[in-house]
Protein backbone atom coordinates (compact mmCIF):
# COMPACT_ATOMS: atom_id res chain seq x y z
CA UNK A 1 0.00 0.00 0.00
CA UNK A 2 2.56 2.22 1.24
CA UNK A 3 4.23 2.52 -2.80
CA UNK A 4 1.10 4.15 -3.93
CA UNK A 5 -0.52 6.39 -0.96
CA UNK A 6 -1.21 8.76 -1.09
CA UNK A 7 -3.12 8.74 -4.19
CA UNK A 8 -2.03 11.11 -6.67
CA UNK A 9 -3.94 14.60 -6.17
CA UNK A 10 -5.65 13.28 -3.07
CA UNK A 11 -5.83 16.50 -0.20
CA UNK A 12 -4.23 15.39 2.54
CA UNK A 13 -5.70 16.41 5.73
CA UNK A 14 -4.08 19.31 7.36
CA UNK A 15 -4.02 18.28 11.29
CA UNK A 16 -4.95 14.81 12.53
CA UNK A 17 -6.02 13.96 16.16
CA UNK A 18 -5.61 10.96 17.24
CA UNK A 19 -7.38 9.33 20.51
CA UNK A 20 -5.14 6.14 20.96
CA UNK A 21 -7.58 4.02 22.93
CA UNK A 22 -7.56 0.91 24.01
CA UNK A 23 -4.18 -0.43 25.50
CA UNK A 24 -5.83 -2.04 28.37
CA UNK A 25 -8.17 -3.86 26.22
CA UNK A 26 -5.32 -4.97 23.88
CA UNK A 27 -3.70 -6.18 27.20
CA UNK A 28 -5.73 -7.76 28.72
CA UNK A 29 -7.01 -9.69 25.24
CA UNK A 30 -3.22 -11.63 25.76
CA UNK A 31 -3.87 -11.80 29.69
CA UNK A 32 -1.14 -9.49 30.05
CA UNK A 33 -1.25 -5.82 32.93
CA UNK A 34 -2.76 -2.77 31.37
CA UNK A 35 0.75 -1.45 31.95
CA UNK A 36 1.62 -3.72 28.68
CA UNK A 37 -0.70 -2.67 26.61
CA UNK A 38 0.19 1.15 27.06
CA UNK A 39 4.01 -0.05 26.41
CA UNK A 40 2.72 -1.28 22.86
CA UNK A 41 0.95 1.74 22.44
CA UNK A 42 3.98 3.60 22.80
CA UNK A 43 5.76 1.51 20.19
CA UNK A 44 2.41 1.78 18.01
CA UNK A 45 2.98 5.72 17.90
CA UNK A 46 6.21 5.70 16.14
CA UNK A 47 5.19 4.55 12.73
CA UNK A 48 2.12 7.18 12.95
CA UNK A 49 4.34 9.96 13.59
CA UNK A 50 6.65 8.62 10.62
CA UNK A 51 4.37 8.42 8.70
CA UNK A 52 2.94 11.87 8.84
CA UNK A 53 6.32 13.39 8.23
CA UNK A 54 6.32 11.05 4.98
CA UNK A 55 2.74 11.94 4.06
CA UNK A 56 3.14 15.57 4.12
CA UNK A 57 0.54 16.11 7.08
CA UNK A 58 1.31 19.20 9.07
CA UNK A 59 0.04 18.71 12.66
CA UNK A 60 -0.66 15.29 14.55
CA UNK A 61 -2.18 15.67 17.78
CA UNK A 62 -2.18 12.74 19.97
CA UNK A 63 -4.50 12.33 23.77
CA UNK A 64 -1.60 11.07 25.69
CA UNK A 65 -3.55 11.39 29.25
CA UNK A 66 -6.50 12.93 29.85
CA UNK A 67 -7.49 15.25 33.53
CA UNK A 68 -10.19 12.69 33.82
CA UNK A 69 -7.46 9.66 34.01
CA UNK A 70 -6.15 10.93 37.19
CA UNK A 71 -9.25 9.08 38.36
CA UNK A 72 -7.58 5.42 37.24
CA UNK A 73 -5.57 3.43 39.82
CA UNK A 74 -2.07 4.49 41.52
CA UNK A 75 -0.15 2.31 39.59
CA UNK A 76 -1.41 2.84 36.35
CA UNK A 77 -0.86 6.42 36.07
CA UNK A 78 2.80 5.42 37.33
CA UNK A 79 3.10 3.60 34.91
CA UNK A 80 1.76 5.87 31.85
CA UNK A 81 4.04 8.76 33.11
CA UNK A 82 7.05 6.57 33.82
CA UNK A 83 6.50 5.82 29.62
CA UNK A 84 6.24 9.56 28.60
CA UNK A 85 9.56 10.13 30.37
CA UNK A 86 10.86 6.80 28.72
CA UNK A 87 9.37 8.08 25.58
CA UNK A 88 11.16 11.40 25.24
CA UNK A 89 13.75 10.11 26.77
CA UNK A 90 14.32 7.25 23.74
CA UNK A 91 12.78 9.56 20.95
CA UNK A 92 13.52 12.90 21.29
CA UNK A 93 17.29 12.83 19.27
CA UNK A 94 15.25 11.30 16.21
CA UNK A 95 12.51 13.41 16.63
CA UNK A 96 14.64 16.40 16.95
CA UNK A 97 17.07 15.31 13.80
CA UNK A 98 13.65 15.02 11.58
CA UNK A 99 12.48 18.34 12.32
CA UNK A 100 9.95 17.41 14.62
CA UNK A 101 8.09 20.36 16.53
CA UNK A 102 6.41 19.11 19.90
CA UNK A 103 4.38 20.96 21.97
CA UNK A 104 2.49 19.63 24.70
CA UNK A 105 -0.90 20.48 25.28
CA UNK A 106 -2.63 20.49 29.10
CA UNK A 107 -1.93 21.84 32.36
CA UNK A 108 1.69 20.83 33.26
CA UNK A 109 1.35 22.75 36.42
CA UNK A 110 -0.42 19.05 37.91
CA UNK A 111 1.92 17.05 36.50
CA UNK A 112 4.80 15.64 38.19
CA UNK A 113 8.21 17.05 38.17
CA UNK A 114 10.02 14.97 36.33
CA UNK A 115 8.08 14.50 33.94
CA UNK A 116 6.84 18.41 33.63
CA UNK A 117 10.28 19.11 33.03
CA UNK A 118 10.88 16.76 30.61
CA UNK A 119 8.27 17.74 28.31
CA UNK A 120 9.50 21.36 28.95
CA UNK A 121 13.00 20.18 27.69
CA UNK A 122 11.82 18.73 24.37
CA UNK A 123 9.21 21.50 23.88
CA UNK A 124 12.32 23.85 24.10
CA UNK A 125 15.19 21.83 22.00
CA UNK A 126 12.24 21.60 19.29
CA UNK A 127 10.83 24.66 19.51
CA UNK A 128 12.37 25.96 16.29
CA UNK A 129 12.03 22.99 14.01
CA UNK A 130 9.46 23.34 10.48
CA UNK A 131 8.88 19.55 9.87
CA UNK A 132 5.80 17.68 11.56
CA UNK A 133 4.10 19.46 14.52
CA UNK A 134 3.97 16.96 16.83
CA UNK A 135 1.15 17.92 19.93
CA UNK A 136 1.12 15.56 23.05
CA UNK A 137 -2.30 16.37 24.85
CA UNK A 138 -1.28 15.14 28.93
CA UNK A 139 -3.15 16.35 31.69
CA UNK A 140 -5.49 17.54 28.76
CA UNK A 141 -9.22 18.57 29.06
CA UNK A 142 -11.28 20.23 26.65
CA UNK A 143 -13.88 22.01 28.94
CA UNK A 144 -10.24 22.82 31.26
CA UNK A 145 -8.74 24.53 27.71
CA UNK A 146 -11.97 26.46 26.92
CA UNK A 147 -12.76 27.84 30.25
CA UNK A 148 -8.51 28.46 30.54
CA UNK A 149 -8.90 30.72 27.50
CA UNK A 150 -11.89 32.63 28.72
CA UNK A 151 -10.20 33.53 32.07
CA UNK A 152 -7.16 34.53 29.94
CA UNK A 153 -9.03 36.53 27.53
CA UNK A 154 -10.83 37.99 30.94
CA UNK A 155 -7.83 39.41 32.40
CA UNK A 156 -6.51 40.73 29.42
CA UNK A 157 -9.48 42.91 29.33
CA UNK A 158 -9.66 43.57 32.98
CA UNK A 159 -5.77 44.81 32.47
CA UNK A 160 -6.86 47.39 29.28
CA UNK A 161 -4.98 45.29 26.98
CA UNK A 162 -8.18 44.46 24.70
CA UNK A 163 -11.87 45.26 24.70
CA UNK A 164 -14.29 42.78 25.23
CA UNK A 165 -15.75 43.41 21.70
CA UNK A 166 -12.37 42.71 20.64
CA UNK A 167 -13.17 38.89 21.50
CA UNK A 168 -13.60 37.51 18.23
CA UNK A 169 -12.66 33.64 17.07
CA UNK A 170 -8.79 34.90 16.47
CA UNK A 171 -8.85 35.88 19.72
CA UNK A 172 -10.11 33.31 21.57
CA UNK A 173 -8.55 30.20 19.48
CA UNK A 174 -5.14 32.53 20.47
CA UNK A 175 -5.81 31.73 24.01
CA UNK A 176 -6.35 27.91 23.58
CA UNK A 177 -3.29 25.10 23.90
CA UNK A 178 -3.59 24.58 20.41
CA UNK A 179 -2.70 28.58 19.41
CA UNK A 180 -1.86 28.79 15.81
CA UNK A 181 -2.31 25.14 14.89
CA UNK A 182 -4.73 24.92 11.82
CA UNK A 183 -8.08 23.09 12.99
CA UNK A 184 -8.74 19.63 13.11
CA UNK A 185 -9.21 17.92 9.93
CA UNK A 186 -9.28 14.09 10.85
CA UNK A 187 -10.02 12.94 14.47
CA UNK A 188 -9.33 8.91 14.52
CA UNK A 189 -10.28 7.20 17.79
CA UNK A 190 -9.46 3.60 18.32
CA UNK A 191 -11.17 0.38 20.10
CA UNK A 192 -14.31 1.25 18.54
CA UNK A 193 -15.63 3.62 21.13
CA UNK A 194 -17.26 6.58 19.74
CA UNK A 195 -16.90 9.34 21.94
CA UNK A 196 -14.94 12.62 22.47
CA UNK A 197 -13.99 12.34 26.12
CA UNK A 198 -12.92 15.79 26.60
CA UNK A 199 -10.61 16.29 23.69
CA UNK A 200 -10.73 19.03 21.54
CA UNK A 201 -14.07 20.22 21.03
CA UNK A 202 -13.37 23.42 19.84
CA UNK A 203 -10.92 22.48 17.36
CA UNK A 204 -12.99 19.53 15.85
CA UNK A 205 -15.70 21.90 14.76
CA UNK A 206 -15.74 21.01 11.43
CA UNK A 207 -13.47 17.69 11.72
CA UNK A 208 -13.98 14.58 10.33
CA UNK A 209 -14.57 11.62 12.63
CA UNK A 210 -13.50 8.44 12.06
CA UNK A 211 -14.13 5.38 14.71
CA UNK A 212 -11.84 2.35 13.91
CA UNK A 213 -12.17 -1.05 15.57
CA UNK A 214 -8.63 -2.03 15.73
CA UNK A 215 -7.10 -1.43 19.60
CA UNK A 216 -4.54 1.55 19.60
CA UNK A 217 -1.42 -0.88 19.61
CA UNK A 218 -2.76 -2.66 16.75
CA UNK A 219 -3.49 0.62 14.46
CA UNK A 220 -0.41 0.53 12.38
CA UNK A 221 0.89 2.38 9.29
CA UNK A 222 -1.66 0.59 6.90
CA UNK A 223 -4.55 1.09 9.09
CA UNK A 224 -3.71 4.80 9.22
CA UNK A 225 -3.91 4.53 5.37
CA UNK A 226 -6.63 2.94 5.46
CA UNK A 227 -8.44 5.31 7.48
CA UNK A 228 -6.66 8.59 5.25
CA UNK A 229 -8.51 6.52 2.35
CA UNK A 230 -12.08 6.88 3.64
CA UNK A 231 -10.90 10.04 4.75
CA UNK A 232 -10.06 11.40 1.23
CA UNK A 233 -13.82 10.00 0.52
CA UNK A 234 -15.71 11.91 2.59
CA UNK A 235 -17.09 15.53 1.04
CA UNK A 236 -16.68 18.24 3.43
CA UNK A 237 -19.26 21.11 2.85
CA UNK A 238 -18.71 23.28 5.40
CA UNK A 239 -22.47 24.38 5.12
CA UNK A 240 -22.65 24.92 1.32
CA UNK A 241 -24.00 22.67 -1.04
C1 LIG B 1 -5.78 4.45 26.07
O1 LIG B 1 -6.01 3.12 26.39
C2 LIG B 1 -4.57 5.00 26.76
C3 LIG B 1 -4.88 6.00 27.79
C4 LIG B 1 -6.06 6.36 28.20
C5 LIG B 1 -3.73 6.63 28.39
P1 LIG B 1 -6.89 2.75 27.64
O2 LIG B 1 -6.00 2.63 28.85
O3 LIG B 1 -8.02 3.68 27.80
O4 LIG B 1 -7.40 1.31 27.25
P2 LIG B 1 -8.86 0.73 27.43
O5 LIG B 1 -9.80 1.72 26.83
O6 LIG B 1 -9.07 0.57 28.89
O7 LIG B 1 -8.83 -0.57 26.71
C1 LIG C 1 -9.40 9.02 26.40
O1 LIG C 1 -9.50 7.65 26.61
C2 LIG C 1 -8.08 9.52 26.89
C3 LIG C 1 -6.90 9.04 26.20
C4 LIG C 1 -6.86 8.26 25.16
C5 LIG C 1 -5.66 9.54 26.73
P1 LIG C 1 -10.24 7.04 27.88
O2 LIG C 1 -10.16 5.58 27.72
O3 LIG C 1 -9.69 7.62 29.12
O4 LIG C 1 -11.72 7.57 27.68
P2 LIG C 1 -13.09 7.00 28.27
O5 LIG C 1 -12.94 6.93 29.74
O6 LIG C 1 -13.31 5.66 27.67
O7 LIG C 1 -14.11 7.99 27.83
MG1 LIG D 1 -9.93 3.72 27.12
Amino acid sequence: MSEEFPPKGAAMPRHVAIIMDGNGRWAKQRGMPRAYGHRQGVLALEPIIEACGEWGIEALTIFAFSTENWARPKEEIAALMGLIVEFFNKKIDELDKKGVCIRMLGDLRQVPELQRKTAEAAMARTAHNAGLKLNIALNYGSRQEIVRAARLLAQKCRQGEMRPEDIDENAFEDALYTRGLPPVDLLIRTSGEERLSNFLLYQCAYAEFLFVPEFWPDFTREVFARALATYFGRARRFGKV
